[in-house]
């Protein structure tokens, strides 16, 4: 694999206690947006950006159904693996968690329940760019005080970063996409818990604007970063995804097409990849492709 990409990580922990019931039985990201787990979004994600070894990190009861439903991503053309977060303390734990995994080389993570959708060249931008800063997006919301938030200068430059405001000082939310250099590992260890008993992932991106390290790409108009926390934003995220895919007649992260459009899969290996698959909507859309990709 590439030394110059950087690995992914998808975290996929918490206790989704906002969703409840439904995450009751089994974990938020694996809950269906429209006609796929959540989780296959991020996952899309990390694959378009050109992402092919990638740690999935879980609760220690929700890991072996994240096994069985992704493997180890040979049928993708990547690797995927597996570590468990044993409680919900921080989405910075997963630097620790994962650090095995990292082994000192570059990182995006990615939150499981963050699902990006447009062209994602402002990811590309980080992950080619210099990797000795930490870049993370700025994408505006009506509603800040719900995430981090950063406040920047006319030039472009970092004045502020604060976790779930009660004022914000900017609309700009920072969204759980985030590309970091080696030493976030050293961060992370370095990090006191905060008053609720985590590893804020805001007390990280602090660290690196103190060490002016810190790189905010604005996300413009024409992406939709949709949340999916409440039952609320879980149904307006399906609602997004049915209409796009009907009115295109697409599909939204079939893995196995990103797969094959990025390379990772020959036609061949697509072609096995889709007879393997069970009969149904899913397997005909991606059968459909070998015929009509454009
Ligand atoms: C987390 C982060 C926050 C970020 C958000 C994006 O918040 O702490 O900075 O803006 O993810 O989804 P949470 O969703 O865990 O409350």
């Amino acid at each position: 694999m590439s030394a110059s990409i950087p690995v992914g990580i998808i975290l996929a922990g918490g206790s989704g206690s906002r969703l409840y019931p439904m995450t009751a039985a089994f974990s938020k990201q694996l809950q269906p947006v429209y006609d796929k787990p959540m989780i296959y979004y991020p996952l899309s994600t990390l694959l378009m950006a050109g992402i092919r070894e990638v740690l999935i990190i879980s609760t220690p009861h929700d890991m072996p159904t994240f096994q069985r439903l992704l493997g180890n991503g040979s049928q993708w053309g990547i690797s995927l693996s597996y570590a468990v977060q044993p409680e919900p303390k921080g989405i910075a734990q997963a630097f620790l968690v994962g650090e095995q995994f990292i082994n000192g080389r570059p990182v995006c993570l990615i939150l499981g329940d963050n699902l990006f959708y447009g062209k994602l060249d402002f990811l590309r931008a980080a992950l080619t760019g210099p990797l000795s800063h930490a870049t993370v997006f700025g994408y505006q919301v009506q509603d800040p005080e719900r995430y981090g938030v950063v406040e920047m200068a006319s030039d472009g430059s970092v004045i502020s970063i604060e976790e779930k405001p009660q004022s914000p000082r900017s609309s700009m939310a920072i969204p759980g996409l985030y590309v970091y250099p080696p030493d976030v590992v050293d961060i992370a260890r370095h990090l006191q818990p905060s008053d609720r008993g985590e590893l804020e992932i805001t007390d990280v991106h602090n660290v690196y604007l103190s060490q002016q390290r810190l790189n905010v790409i604005p996300i413009g108009r024409g992406i939709a970063w949709l949340d999916t926390g409440t039952p609320e934003s879980l149904l307006e995220a399906s609602t997004f995804i049915h209409a796009i895919e009907k009115r295109q007649g697409l599909k939204i992260a079939c893995l196995e097409e990103v797969a094959w459009r990025m390379g990772f899969l020959t036609r061949d290996e697509f072609e096995r990849a889709v007879a393997a698959l069970p009969n149904g909507d899913y397997r005909r859309y991606a059968a459909s492709l070998l015929t009509s990709r454009t």
